[in-house]
């Protein structure tokens, strides 16, 4: 086994500008790949996600496609193609969670989780599949809450979490045939913008996990790596946790 499994592969990651998906675009490039990344409105930190793999010696390419509009997301996946010649991993890890008594949160909200969590995540994969060939890769970023939901306020962005479990069931079964596997990651509580270790719903999550920390981007990163290697062949429409024993 090389040390650099992902040599010589090709990744496109959804919301890669912060968070877990910086996390995860750091070491699938560590790893070997060539990583393009989108994002919608930090384009600083996108380019600087970029040029922290380009000065530890890999390769990535910043492209800005808000997952809300179908064809930026396309053309995401075209200019990936493009650039790199192909593509063989995607990771659909662009998100937004609204939190609230379903009667208070606001349609737009409501649409916004549909559309960038759920229905995003359709139009990347049918999109890639023109291109991704035997031992090609798809990794949904899922969330424990799928499964799990001990505070009220969580209901519709656990919808669109609960979607991308089943999406990733019925499609493991229509890919296998080609060779593609397909797993959806499910974090626990993770140090991110959107969920801060130290923020002030911290001690409550905490409260209901094995662990005493939270996780982070870089362990979720390791994880979506490994799918996307060519040890993981046989995991597939599989729902992984990671998430300190939130469900345990
Ligand atoms: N953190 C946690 O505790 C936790 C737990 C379970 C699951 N997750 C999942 O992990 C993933 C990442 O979460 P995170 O905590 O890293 O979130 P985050 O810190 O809010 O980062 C979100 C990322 O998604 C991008 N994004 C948001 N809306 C977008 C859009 N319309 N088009 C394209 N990109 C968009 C953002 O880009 P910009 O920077 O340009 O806005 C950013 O790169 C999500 O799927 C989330 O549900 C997180």
């Amino acid at each position: 086994m090389t040390t650099r499994p992902l040599e010589a592969k090709t990744a496109l990651v959804t919301g890669g500008s912060r968070g877990v998906g910086a996390g995860i675009v750091a070491r699938l490039a560590a790893d070997g790949a060539r990583v393009a990344f989108t994002y919608a409105n930090a384009k600083e930190r996108a380019e600087g996600v970029a040029d922290g793999v380009t000065a530890a010696g890999g390769t990535a390419l910043a492209i800005h496609a808000d997952s809300r509009c179908e064809q930026d997301v396309e053309s995401a996946v075209a200019r990936t193609v493009e650039q790199f010649g192909g593509l063989d991993i995607l990771v659909n890890n662009a998100a937004v969670g609204s939190f609230g008594p379903i009667t208070e949160l606001a349609m737009a909200d409501i649409d916004a989780m549909l559309t960038i969590n759920v229905r995003s995540a359709v139009v990347a994969i049918r999109e890639s599949l023109a291109h991704l060939g035997d031992g090609g890769r798809i990794v949904n970023i899922g969330s424990i809450n799928a499964d799990r939901t001990p505070f009220p306020g969580q209901s519709v962005y656990a919808l669109t979490k609960g979607a991308l479990a089943s999406l990733t069931r019925g499609l493991a079964r229509e890919l296998a045939p080609r060779g593609i596997t397909i797993n959806n990651i499910q974090p626990g509580p993770s140090d991110t913008d959107a969920n801060p270790a130290d923020g002030p719903l911290a001690g409550h999550m905490l409260e209901v996990m094995a662990s005493d920390r939270f996780g982070t981007t870089a362990e979720i990163g390791a994880l979506v790596s490994y799918l996307a290697g060519p040890e993981a062949a046989f995991i597939n429409g599989a729902s992984l946790d990671i998430d300190g024993g939130f469900a345990a």
